[in-house]
């Protein structure tokens, strides 16, 4: 399957038809500053949070796959297919979701069990997806490498080891098309938790909530409308939570935790709250933190998941509180787009439940040590007459960039030499600590944790540490603002040698041929 061109993306639009369903694609125009989406009010419609799937089967045998010792396995199943539902309020937009919804279901698995995912393409022909679980440490036949396809008609089961505990998502990833098809919709939260981070006095259950943040334009009659501005970037004047646009949500006296992923295509955030109060970041991209760091604003690219803690103890009954969306380079702003959603207090969401203080530590994050790095790579993000590159080159599924031996400590080096873009970086596989932003120390909530993706500003560098495990094989790395991962800015390393081939191995299989679990 090749790429596609912007010609080719705009005939799929045309000839699959049905506005509700598909997007419409249009070409680079510029819009006002009201936007091009229908006028409606932000804080119109209740919030509301993406379900929980449910296992259609689960045992308990202890198994063991590779290095990993389960306690039993829990099965899923997901379909892909179209859908129809209120994002704007009033209006109805078809999606791509799965299971037909955007965001899709939530999956929460405790630590240790291991999944299997049967993911069913019943998308119209044409549309070949590829999963891939953004955060968890996949063999490479899981990974959801980018042409690794599952084609309308065909199933692909997916085993995830779930080894640690995290807030992580799954999303489409094909090679050429992630950016239209997140944005169609198939995107969705999986959260694995353990035992060390139920026993801490966290908020926990109603109020230990998932945010999925995402931005969108729609026409006149409530279809969404994807427009990448000439596969630069695709700038929404509606902002979205949880698939709904500016929702507003009832909320307690007392604390709440908040799981944020930025699933936009190209818009990073700059989170505030509209009462100058902190919010306290306990968690990122790979698990909770060593300790909680309040902190008035927030900044989060795309793909990356801060949890954070807000404290509405000390208000009123009936207090409004706004996230509020600030300024950031490269973002385009549009009226409305300087807030994401309200908080409303209201005791009768009070359950009752005790609000301890939160815990000053949270667990012990071990600290990867510079001088035991292998060696050191660089990686520079760049734009190369109109396209964009890593060390000047294209996606090419025959090229390895680097080859890493498996259980090796290396540094990589990012540099983004796009003046005028940013760019945020998702290493698959491993789970990484920033040692340096343009050479000095990265921000108080980027120290002592672990993540996967990385804001890289205008111009900046950073410097990245990791081990190199523990599967072999090859894995991506790519820029996380879709439009620029499809056209073409992204690259593959290998770790070890011999690692099973991620697209041969364990190849999507017609509807006809799929068993019963
Ligand atoms: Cu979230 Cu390679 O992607
Ligand atoms: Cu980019």
């Amino acid at each position: 399957m090749k790429r596609l061109s912007r010609r080719e993306a705009l005939k799929i639009g045309a000839l699959a038809g049905g506005s509700l369903l598909l997007p419409t694609l249009l070409p680079h125009r510029s819009f006002a500053k009201s936007g091009v989406s229908p006028k409606t009010k932000p804080f119109t419609l209740p919030f509301r949070v993406p379900p929980v799937l449910q296992p259609v089967k689960s045992n308990d045998t202890p198994g063991s796959n590779g290095a990993q010792n389960f306690t039993g396995t829990d099965y899923y199943i997901i379909t892909h297919k179209p859908g129809m539902q209120e994002i704007l309020p009033g209006y109805v937009s078809g999606v791509w979701g799965y299971n037909g919804i955007f965001p899709g279901p939530t999956i929460k698995v405790p630590e240790g069990r291991q999944t299997v995912i049967r993911h069913i393409n019943q998308l119209p022909a044409g549309n070949p997806t590829v999963v891939h679980l953004h955060g968890m440490a996949s063999l490479p036949q899981y990974d959801g490498y980018a042409e690794d396809y599952i084609p309308p008609g065909y199933y692909k089961d997916y085993y995830y080891p779930n080894d640690k505990a995290r807030t992580i998502w799954y999303h489409d990833h094909a090679l050429g098309k992630t950016a239209l098809n997140v944005y169609r919709g198939l995107a969705g939260f999986y959260i694995v938790q353990n035992d060390l981070e139920l026993n801490l006095e966290l908020p926990k259950d109603k109020y230990d909530v998932p945010l999925f943040l995402h931005d969108k334009l729609f026409s006149a009659n409530g279809s969404v409308i994807y427009d990448d501005l000439g596969e630069t970037h695709l700038m929404g004047d509606v902002i979205t939570v949880n698939g709904v646009a500016w929702p507003r949500m009832k909320v307690a006296r007392r604390k709440y935790r908040f799981r944020i992923l930025n699933g936009s295509i190209s818009r990073s955030y700059r989170l505030a709250l509209s009462t100058g109060e902190p919010l306290i970041v306990i968690g990122t991209d790979a698990g909770l933190r060593a300790t909680p760091v309040p902190v008035k604003e927030l900044k989060i690219g795309m793909a990356e998941r801060y949890e954070v803690v807000i404290d509405f103890s000390h208000y009123k009954e009936g207090t409004q509180i706004v996230l509020q969306n600030r300024e950031l380079p490269i973002n385009i702003d549009y009226d409305d787009t300087n807030v994401v959603m309200r908080f409303d207090v209201d005791d009768s969401e009070d359950d009752g439940t005790l609000d301890p203080p939160l815990p000053g530590k949270l667990g012990d994050i071990e600290i990867l040590q510079e001088k035991d790095a292998k060696r050191t790579r660089e990686w520079r993000f760049h734009r190369n007459n109109g396209q964009w590159v890593i060390n000047g080159k294209v996606w090419n599924k025959k090229r390895i960039d680097a080859k890493v031996n498996l259980g090796d400590i290396e540094i990589w080096k990012i540099y983004n030499n796009a003046g005028g873009w940013f760019h945020p970086i998702h290493v698959h596989l491993v789970d990484q600590q920033i040692l340096d932003r343009n050479g000095k120390p990265p921000l108080a909530y980027e120290r002592n944790c672990w993540k996967d993706t990385f804001y890289v500003g205008p111009n900046e560098s950073l410097r990245i540490i990791a081990k190199y495990g523990p599967h072999k094989g090859k894995y991506m790395m790519h820029c996380h603002n879709t439009v620029h991962e499809d056209f073409d800015m992204m690259t593959q390393f290998e770790v070890g040698y011999g690692g099973l081939d991620p697209v041969a191995t364990a190849p999507a299989q017609p509807i006809e041929k799929m068993y019963p679990f």
